[in-house]
């Protein structure tokens, strides 16, 4: 017994320890894309909906609205699961079922064309949704929604399911139920819903007349006085009896959907939320949570991806056109206090402090970040600063690990971060060789360059997977399809250290395959009987 509970508290805490988020893992694209929310390094998701009210094609599209069209997507999407059967959920599903009329109107194409460029091996178009999602509502004065990663990607429509507003109570409560939600759940979730955006005539002319106008090419009429915050005017004007919602105060009371769910309990839901707009705001925190991982039986999800302090941006080991071995790219800092608030990254101690392949320590591996105005950052959830590093590594002693030490300001006692205890890996035995490889043009191939440590054994295998979005059938959206290359040996590098090993393969034959922008590529060598393996290498903007 007491052997049980030994093992018990042991396995507890290996398990705390190896789900810590430890740089590099397969999330570090979305966890940047979560933390850097514009400015450098930014995709441009948060962009898309600044302002809350910001609507498609640039804000030229009046009466839309990104982050409502984003929200209403992902339920559509999530609304065909089946809790009994496991099938369904957020899976992407949604690029292959536009033409349903359940998904009436052009918004769910625009979303899906918005994030399929955001695709990549390591962003599945769900989970880029999701993010979508939980930022927009953020950025619009909502809850702060836990995010995790994982989705994983239909290849065709699934079942049909989405429910619609002329549809009867006892429908949608089964529909809810099907889903995963009970009745007051259901309340919750569609007024969780229903406090951004509105209905559009153009595409439900049965709930709505007479809104188009040449400023309101559409016809929407919102569902309550705020439909650019998410907060509780939904619910506070449905119980004062100001609503505006057309799905409650609508001419046509057989698409009334949203007065017989609100009132289905008697408006007890709606009447904390009307009195409580923090409750409102916690409990649609916590429903859309729910929504946005409910995924097809099988999927398991990331835990909950929180900013790193210190991490690694696009940094990189590799030979410079001059010959001389470089690591080189940036350090972000992250914060939430005051004091990383106040912080001017002109005043931020960075130093970057590296040990050799061998273990070795000295008081010349070190180099400090810098900071520059075009690398001004803003995240939604705190305070980013990035630096950017640049150092040559002697190749003859290399370099296995490094250690950042920072401050806020140069007045406060330096904190040393190590990546959770070991320090940030940096692996010198097989790196991509910028210099010489080249990206070919449509039915052209590319080639790549790696240089491989010449030192540690016979190379036995040295390949590359390659992978990059192809355009599918009936979706704006991309598969991803993974090229796997064997290298050659091409002779010496400009160091005696290391030999190059080239490869050319075609990745983007015209038609069916195409290289969105976020293209990555893996490089493995098995050398002395042990694999190395140089991850998420970026795409080659150099054309051959
Ligand atoms: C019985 C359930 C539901 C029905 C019948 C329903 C019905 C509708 C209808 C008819 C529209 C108008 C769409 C347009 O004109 O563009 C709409 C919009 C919207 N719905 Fe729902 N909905 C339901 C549940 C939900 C849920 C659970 C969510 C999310 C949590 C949601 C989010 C939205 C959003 C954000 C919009 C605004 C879209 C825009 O402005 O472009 N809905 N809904
Ligand atoms: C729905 O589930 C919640 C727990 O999430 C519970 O508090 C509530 O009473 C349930 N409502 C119904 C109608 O069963
Ligand atoms: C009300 O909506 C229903 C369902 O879409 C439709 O069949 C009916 O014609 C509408 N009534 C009016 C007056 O537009
Ligand atoms: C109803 O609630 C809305 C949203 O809180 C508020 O702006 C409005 O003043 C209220 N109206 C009345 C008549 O109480
Ligand atoms: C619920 O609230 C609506 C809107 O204020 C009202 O019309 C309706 O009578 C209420 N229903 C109940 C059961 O209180
Ligand atoms: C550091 O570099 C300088 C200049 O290259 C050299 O003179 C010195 O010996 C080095 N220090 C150590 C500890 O190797
Ligand atoms: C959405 O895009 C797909 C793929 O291009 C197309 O097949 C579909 O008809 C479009 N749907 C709408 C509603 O425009
Ligand atoms: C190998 O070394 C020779 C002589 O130093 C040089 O001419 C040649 O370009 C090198 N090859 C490669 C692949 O760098
Ligand atoms: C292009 O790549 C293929 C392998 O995918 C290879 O067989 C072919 O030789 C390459 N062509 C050129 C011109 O390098």
């Amino acid at each position: 017994m007491y052997l049980a509970i030994l093992v018990l508290l042991t396995s507890a805490s290996w398990f705390s320890r190896t789900h810590a988020y430890i740089w590099p893992s397969p999330y570090d694209i979305l966890e940047d894309a979560y933390v850097l929310s514009s400015g450098f390094g930014s995709d441009g998701t948060v962009d898309e909906v600044t302002p809350c009210s910001l609507s498609p094609a640039g804000g030229t599209t009046p009466g839309r609205q990104n982050t409502a069209e984003w929200l209403r997507t992902a339920y559509h999407d999530m609304a065909t699961h089946d809790a009994a059967t496991g099938l369904g959920g957020l899976d992407g599903s949604i690029q292959f079922e536009t033409d349903r009329p359940e998904n009436i109107g052009t918004a769910m194409n625009t979303t899906v064309e918005f994030f399929g460029p955001l695709q990549s091996k390591r962003a599945s178009f769900a989970d880029r949704l999701a993010l979508g999602v939980v930022l927009a509502i953020k950025n619009c004065g909502g809850p702060a929604i836990p995010y995790r990663a994982g989705r994983i990607d239909a290849t065709e429509a699934g079942a049909l399911g989405v429910p619609q507003p002329e549809q009867s109570l006892e429908t949608h409560v089964t529909a809810f139920a099907r889903q995963g939600f009970n009745m007051t759940e259901m309340i919750g979730l569609v007024a969780c819903g229903h406090t951004v955006g509105g209905v559009h005539e153009v595409d439900f002319p049965q709930t709505v007349r007479g809104a188009i106008t040449s400023d309101n090419p559409e016809g929407v009429v919102h569902f309550d006085d705020t439909f650019d915050v998410y907060d509780n005017h939904i619910a506070a004007q449905y119980i004062n009896g100001t609503s505006t919602d057309p799905l409650v105060v609508g001419f046509n009371t057989t698409t009334n959907s949203d007065a017989r769910i609100f009132s289905a309990d008697g408006n007890r839901t709606m009447q904390s939320f009307a009195m409580d707009p923090d409750f409102f705001l916690s409990r649609c925190g916590s429903l859309l949570e729910r929504m946005l991982n409910t995924v097809p039986e099988g999927v398991a999800l990331s835990d909950v991806i929180e900013p790193l302090e210190v991490k690694p941006h696009e940094l990189r080991l590799f030979f410079t056109s001059t010959g001389g071995l470089t690591l080189s790219g940036n350090i972000r800092i992250f914060g939430t206090s005051p004091v990383a608030a106040a912080a001017d990254p002109a005043d931020m101690p960075v130093t970057l402090i590296w040990t050799d392949r061998n273990g070795g320590v000295n008081a010349n591996y070190s180099t400090t970040g810098t900071s520059s105005p075009f690398m001004a950052a803003t995240s939604l959830w705190g305070a980013v600063q990035l630096f950017s590093v640049s150092t040559p590594i002697d190749p003859s002693t290399g370099i296995s690990s490094f250690v950042v030490d920072w401050a806020y300001n140069s007045q406060l006692a330096l904190t040393t971060s190590d990546n959770g205890g070991s320090g940030f890996p940096i692996q010198d035995v097989v790196l991509f060789q910028p210099v010489k490889s080249c990206h070919g043009a449509v039915d052209q191939n590319s080639t790549i360059n790696v240089v491989i440590r010449n030192d540690m054994g016979d190379v036995t295998s040295a390949y590359i997977e390659y992978t990059h979005s192809a355009t599918q059938l009936g979706s704006m959206a991309f598969k991803q399809i993974t090229i796997r290359a064997d290298f050659v040996h091409a002779g010496n590098s400009s160091s005696p250290f290391y030999d190059t090993y080239t490869t050319s393969f075609l990745s983007n034959d015209g038609f069916l395959s195409l290289e969105a922008d976020i293209v990555s590529f893996d490089l493995f060598a098995v050398v002395g009987g042990k694999t190395y393996s140089s991850l998420d290498n970026p795409q080659l903007f150099t054309p051959c």
